[in-house]
């Protein structure tokens, strides 16, 4: 038995289409889910929420294992995800930060220097963040499907600790590693170091499998992505994937990253809406599987159009083994729920081999 199969505690979970889509086996039906699938679009979200701030929730695992099975029970997705935030490692490293309802993460102190980069703590355990372990525990009780987990990509997490707040064109991050090469480098290899101790935390509690979301790398040239990030990246990769559970790679905006994604790692490359997802997977040698990549706004539209747009991203895709049907980024605020659970059943039943 491989490790993968010994850590799925049912076979039922390893023989699960998501999973075997991430293998690139052969399965009875496209599987998806989506980014962001528990959400403010949820009006059952919203009433659990509205108890709590963001980052209180995160950290209660009764909530976050009842807010992560809401879009399992109410559209059938084929694989949960865990409800959390990429930002949840920062209480473990001493980061303060708030959650900024309609603005995102917010840093109190950004880094500015080396001294900065200095005061942080450089790992997380499970006693700074036992939360993540008994929440994943208590979905593995109750799950029949695939759990994910995830983390923040290195570049990502040092995009919100430099910026302060979300940014539009990443300025002070692309100054920081061409002016402070060697912060860059301490920042970096800290991000990793705790990025890694966290994946482990999550695989070792049961999750199936774990994606990393690179959402802003996309703000980057790829020579700039070769020498600032890739070598972070390999390292990060190499680590995780001694858990033997499959890695998802996703990136917004990275038409002309996708080899040096390939490079960095990652069994599934997530390919968002702007680029075709068939000329995504030649330009990766159809290698890894793809994920990916409805334009999360198509979600607005009628039926006969939502329609139209999954068969595009299906014939993309051409019934090639290892495509795990989603959104090009996560669920939009205001999304019609009903769409929601058009999407998953029509893209299973068109997709039915
Ligand atoms: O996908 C899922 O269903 C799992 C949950 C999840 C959340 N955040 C919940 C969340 C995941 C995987 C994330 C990751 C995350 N967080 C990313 C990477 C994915 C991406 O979207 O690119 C990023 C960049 C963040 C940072 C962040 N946190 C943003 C931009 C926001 C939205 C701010 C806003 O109010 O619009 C958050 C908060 C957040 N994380 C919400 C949710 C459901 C909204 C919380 C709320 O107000 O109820």
């Amino acid at each position: 038995m491989s490790v993968a199969e010994e850590r799925c505690t049912e076979r039922s979970v390893y023989d699960a289409p998501f999973l075997r889509a991430c293998r690139k086996e052969e399965s009875p039906y496209t599987p998806v889910w989506l980014m962001r699938q528990a959400g403010r679009y949820q009006a059952s979200y919203r009433a659990i929420r509205s108890k709590y701030t963001m980052l209180e929730m995160c950290q209660l695992p009764d909530e976050v294992t009842k807010v992560t099975l809401l879009p399992v029970e109410q559209f059938g997705v084929d694989s949960a995800i865990l409800f959390s935030d990429i930002t949840i490692p920062f209480i473990g490293m001493n980061i303060g930060f708030d959650i900024v309802p309609g603005v995102g993460p917010v840093i109190e102190h950004p880094v500015r220097n080396m001294s900065d980069v200095e005061k942080f703590e450089k790992f997380v355990s499970e006693e700074r963040l036992p939360f993540i372990t008994q929440s994943i525990q208590s979905l593995k009780r109750e799950l029949k499907i695939p759990l994910i987990g995830f983390a923040g990509a290195p570049f990502t997490l040092a995009a919100y600790l430099i910026e302060g707040k979300p940014s539009r064109d990443f300025k002070k991050v692309r100054e920081f590693f061409f002016v402070q090469p060697e912060a860059w480098d301490a920042l970096m290899n800290a991000l990793v170091d705790v990025t890694i101790d966290y994946l482990n935390m999550q695989a070792k509690a049961g999750a199936d499998a774990l994606q990393i979301f690179d959402s802003w790398v996309g703000a980057l040239h790829p020579r700039t992505y070769e020498q600032y990030l890739l070598p972070y990246m390999k390292r990060l990769f190499q680590a995780v994937s001694q858990n033997g559970v499959p890695l998802i790679h996703f990136g917004t905006g990275t038409a002309s990253l996708l080899p040096l994604m390939l490079e960095a790692g990652g069994d599934v490359i997530g390919v968002d809406w702007r680029t075709p997802l068939g000329k995504s997977w030649e330009e990766l040698k159809y290698q890894p599987a793809i994920q990916g990549n409805l334009d999360p706004a198509v979600l607005f539209a009628d039926r006969k159009l939502i329609a139209l747009e999954a068969d595009r991203v299906l014939e993309e895709a051409a019934g090639r083994p290892g495509h795990i049907f989603n959104l090009g980024h996560g669920v939009l605020p205001g999304t019609p729920e009903d769409n929601v659970k058009f999407l998953v059943d029509y893209v299973h039943e068109k997709s039915a081999r």
